[in-house]
C-alpha cells in the first residue's frame, strides 16, 4: 500500500510527540532520522513535493515545512532541557565536602617490633634463622637439655598434636612451645661461627587473659664461635637495648634458670613508663623483665656435634608481644590479637 500524504504527516507527528522524553542518544539518532540531509523522512518528503499536482504542492509543503520547524524547535528544546539536567546536577556536588578516604592496610605493630629488633641484630652480623611450628619433643626439650620429666617442661603447658600411634618418648609431635629448637636445628645444619636471630610463633597451653595468650611470638638469638664470653652476651644485649628503647636505658641482669644456658640470666630495663620510680606497670619495682638470655649449656652443644672445648656460645630469647605492650604501654595483650582498627590505626601505616 503506497504511503499516502496523510500517513506521512501521521507518522511525523506521532515521531514529534516522543521528541519531549527522549535522552541524549535518542535525540541525535532521531534527528538523523527525521532531518537528516540524506535519508531523513522529513527531507524525503520535501523531495517528493516536485512529483506532485501542482495544486496539491502547497499544501503539502505547507504542512511538511510547519513539521520542519516544530521538529527543529523540539529538538532545540529538548537539548536545552538536557544540558540543563546536566548542569543543576553539577550544582549539587559540594566540593567542601571531605574526601573519602582509601582504606589501606597497615603494618602489625608486632611485626614493626620484630622487624625493628631483627634490623638491629642484623647490623650486629646475625643473620635470620627459621623452623617449623610443629616440632619434635626431641628437639624442642631432649636435645636443649631438659631432662625427661622436668618440671620446667610442666611450665611450658605443651600443646601436643595427635599424629597416630603411640610414638615413643622424643618422637612425639607438639606445638613448639619456644623457638629454641631452631638453635639446634642451626648448628646441626651449619657449623660454627653461628650468629643467627629466630622469630617465629610458639605456642601454650595458657588461658587467654590479659597477660597470656595461647599463640605468641618469639625472638631467638644465637651466637657460637671460639672465644665467646659473658662479656660478649652483655655488650650485645645492652646495645640492643639501647638501639630500641633509647641510649640512656637502664639495664640489669638476674641470675635465672634455664636448662640451656648456663649460666643464665633475665635482663631487664629500666621501666619505660616510670623511669625508674615504681608505677602500676612495673609493679612498683621501677624495673621491666625483657628477655631470657645465657652461656649456651654444653650438653647442647654436645647434641649438635659441636665441640664444648673448642666453641662457647650465649643465647637469648624474648617476646615482641610483650616488648610491644611495654613499649606502647598496652594493657592487655588481647588487643594485640584483635585487629579493631581503632586500636591499631594510632600506630600509623
Ligand atoms: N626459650 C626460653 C623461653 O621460652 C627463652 C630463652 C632463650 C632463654 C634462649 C635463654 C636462652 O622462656
Amino acid at each position: 500500500m503506497p504511503t499516502t500524504r496523510h500517513d506521512v504527516v501521521q507518522q511525523l507527528q506521532a515521531r514529534l510527540a516522543g521528541v519531549d522524553s527522549m535522552d541524549e542518544a535518542a535525540l541525535e539518532r532521531e534527528h538523523v532520522h527525521v532531518l537528516g540531509r540524506k535519508a531523513g523522512l522529513l527531507t524525503a518528503a520535501l523531495k517528493s513535493i516536485s512529483q506532485l499536482p501542482i495544486e496539491e504542492r502547497r499544501t503539502f509543503g505547507a504542512e511538511l515545512n510547519q513539521l520542519r520547524q516544530r521538529f527543529e524547535s523540539a529538538f532545540e528544546a529538548r537539548r536545552r532541557t538536557l544540558s540543563q539536567a546536566v548542569r543543576s546536577q553539577e550544582d549539587d556536588v559540594d566540593l567542601t565536602m571531605p574526601a573519602r578516604t582509601t582504606w589501606s592496610g597497615g603494618i602489625h605493630p608486632v611485626t614493626r617490633v620484630i622487624d625493628e629488633i631483627v634490623e638491629i641484630f642484623h647490623r650486629l652480623g646475625f643473620a635470620v634463622a627459621v623452623g617449623p611450628e610443629a616440632e619434635t619433643e626431641w628437639l624442642n626439650f631432649g636435645a636443649l637439655n631438659f631432662p625427661p620429666d622436668h618440671p620446667a617442661m610442666d611450665m611450658h603447658d605443651t600443646l601436643y598434636l595427635d599424629v597416630g600411634g603411640d610414638p615413643p618418648e622424643g618422637e612425639r609431635m607438639l606445638l613448639r612451645t619456644h623457638t629454641s629448637p631452631v638453635q639446634i636445628r642451626t648448628l646441626q645444619a651449619s657449623p660454627p661461627p653461628v650468629r643467627v636471630v629466630i622469630p617465629g610463633t610458639c605456642y601454650r597451653n595458657d588461658t587467654f587473659d590479659a597477660s597470656h595468650a595461647p599463640a605468641f611470638s618469639q625472638i631467638e638469638g644465637l651466637a657460637v664461635d671460639e672465644g665467646i664470653t659473658f662479656v660478649d652476651l652483655k655488650a650485645t644485649l645492652i646495645h640492643f637495648a639501647h638501639e630500641f628503647f633509647s641510649p640512656d636505658t637502664k639495664v640489669r641482669f638476674r641470675p635465672s634458670f634455664f636448662p640451656f644456658t648456663e649460666p643464665s640470666a633475665e635482663m631487664d630495663i629500666g621501666c619505660l613508663l616510670c623511669g625508674g620510680s615504681g608505677c602500676r606497670a612495673c609493679k612498683g619495682s621501677g624495673w621491666m623483665e625483657i628477655l631470657g638470655c645465657g652461656m649456651v649449656h654444653p650438653n647442647v652443644l654436645k647434641s649438635c656435634d659441636v665441640d664444648p672445648e673448642r666453641y662457647t656460645g650465649f643465647a637469648f630469647g624474648m617476646g615482641p608481644h610483650r616488648i610491644t605492650m611495654l613499649r606502647y604501654g598496652i594493657p592487655d595483650i588481647r588487643m594485640l590479637f584483635e585487629g579493631d582498627m581503632r586500636f591499631l590505626s594510632h600506630f600509623g601505616e
